[in-house]
């Protein structure tokens, strides 16, 4: 078996836009992954992109961003406005479930402290499985406790959420007035689809890891990067706080610096040219480095490796670099996230901003501030470089 990795910018586009090559980097993920959506190739990929696809509609979003999340992020804050003091990580986590599980379709009727907590921990079970390449953890060890926590989702969420479903499906004839979720589109095309329960099951939890996880890395590094960018130019302090475009380009650029998936593996399904005159074959593994790439002096200019909010977009490319990856895979989610990135003219009062940039205008609102007497910590539990806890204090008055 060869092993081929591209690390610069131009390769990695060619690369990520060649439909010879199919995922393989959740194969040993395969216990939360295996035939979910951004593990699929050829056709049946492109049906069920196809489908998931109609709920990813600018009505949609438009719902959230206006309606659900403000609520959502303040509801979240709440009982941390008490002590002023919060960990950025957990409550990334809360928040953003909050939204992904109404996305997924998850249906949390107690909503008490108790049941969140409890999908919680699915999810840090669930994230643990798919990312398993990257685990430091005895793997056999990780894989039992996934299957472990999708029976326990299976009985206690989504089995109530399918049965809540079919009884809307089948007394209305409008499907407009059904639920806008990943789960319902699964149950109304059940018959184009044919899935297994064991499919649509991870399909689903997939979903609420797809959304949450990425989305959470991406706020803790940008806070991280802003507040260190503000002590080297403290007088942009005004364009940071006021100016929610600039706020949203910064989430940008460190979305650029820091892609919450780090590398895109693929494998080829027949031979197959690679970038540099290289070939490869069946059994080969194709290394795609976001994370590498995304900090292309060629690309991105000689300041590539810093965070520099100001700087100038290159030509036909988009400022976050590859993190949303490209080609057949690429993120279905990334205006949810990530909003739409704005031009001169661009109104702020009538913009999609995306999830990340939402929170960071709510934290900074409360003037959320790196806590000096806590250190904050990489996550020791994964090869990713993520932060695993970031002390922060807000201040309840705002
Ligand atoms: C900052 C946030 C996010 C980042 C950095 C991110 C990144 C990515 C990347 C790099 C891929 C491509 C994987 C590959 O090529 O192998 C991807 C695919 C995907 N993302 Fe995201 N994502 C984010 C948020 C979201 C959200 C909010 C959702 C859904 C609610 C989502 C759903 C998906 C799905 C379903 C795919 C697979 C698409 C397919 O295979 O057709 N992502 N994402």
């Amino acid at each position: 078996m060869k092993e081929f990795t591209f690390t610069k910018y131009e390769e990695a586009v060619k690369t990520l836009r060649n439909n010879d090559l199919m995922q393989a980097l959740y194969d040993e993920g395969e216990v939360i992954m295996d035939k979910v959506l951004v593990c699929l190739h050829g056709e049946e990929h492109k049906q069920r992109r196809k489908l998931e696809n109609k709920i990813f509609t600018r009505d949609t979003f438009k719902l959230y961003e206006d309606k659900i999340f403000p609520k959502t992020i303040e509801e979240t804050l709440e009982p941390f406005k008490r002590t002023g003091k919060l960990d950025l990580v957990d409550f990334g986590f809360r928040v953003l479930l909050n939204l992904t599980a109404d996305f997924s379709g998850i249906d949390r009727p107690e909503k008490s402290e108790g049941e969140t907590e409890m999908l919680l921990g699915m999810l840090k079970t669930f994230a643990s499985g798919a990312t398993l390449a990257h685990s430091t953890r005895d793997h056999d060890e990780v894989k039992l406790e996934v299957k472990k926590a999708l029976e326990e989702f299976d009985v206690r969420f989504l089995g109530p959420s399918i049965e809540t479903r079919k009884l809307l499906i089948n007394n209305n004839d409008d499907p407009n007035d059904l639920p806008k979720d990943i789960l319902t589109i699964l149950l109304l095309n059940e018959d184009k689809l044919s899935l297994p329960h064991d499919v649509l099951m991870r399909e689903v939890a997939f979903y609420l890891l797809a959304g949450a996880q990425t989305s959470i890395h991406s706020l803790v590094h940008a806070f991280h990067e802003i507040m260190e960018w503000l002590n080297k130019y403290p007088d942009e302090k005004n364009n940071i706080y006021k100016n929610p475009i600039f706020l949203q380009r910064c989430v940008h650029e460190s979305t650029r610096l820091h892609p919450s998936s780090p590398v895109a593996w693929r494998k080829p399904i027949c031979p197959v040219s690679l970038p540099n005159d290289q070939d490869a074959k069946e059994g080969d593994k194709v290394i795609i480095d976001l994370y590498n790439s995304n900090r292309d002096k060629e690309i991105f200019g000689k300041d590539a490796r810093e965070f520099n909010p100001k700087r100038k977009t290159p030509d036909g490319q988009n400022i976050y670099g590859l993190s949303f990856g490209l080609g057949m895979h690429s993120c279905i989610g990334r205006n949810l996230a990530a909003g739409i990135v704005a031009k001169e003219d661009t109104d702020p009062n009538n913009h999609q901003y995306g999830t990340v940039t939402m929170i960071m205008r709510v934290l900074l609102s409360y003037n959320a501030l790196p806590n000096p007497d806590d250190s904050p910590k990489m996550d020791e539990k994964t090869k990713r470089p993520n932060w695993g806890y970031y002390p922060i204090l807000i201040d309840a008055a705002g």
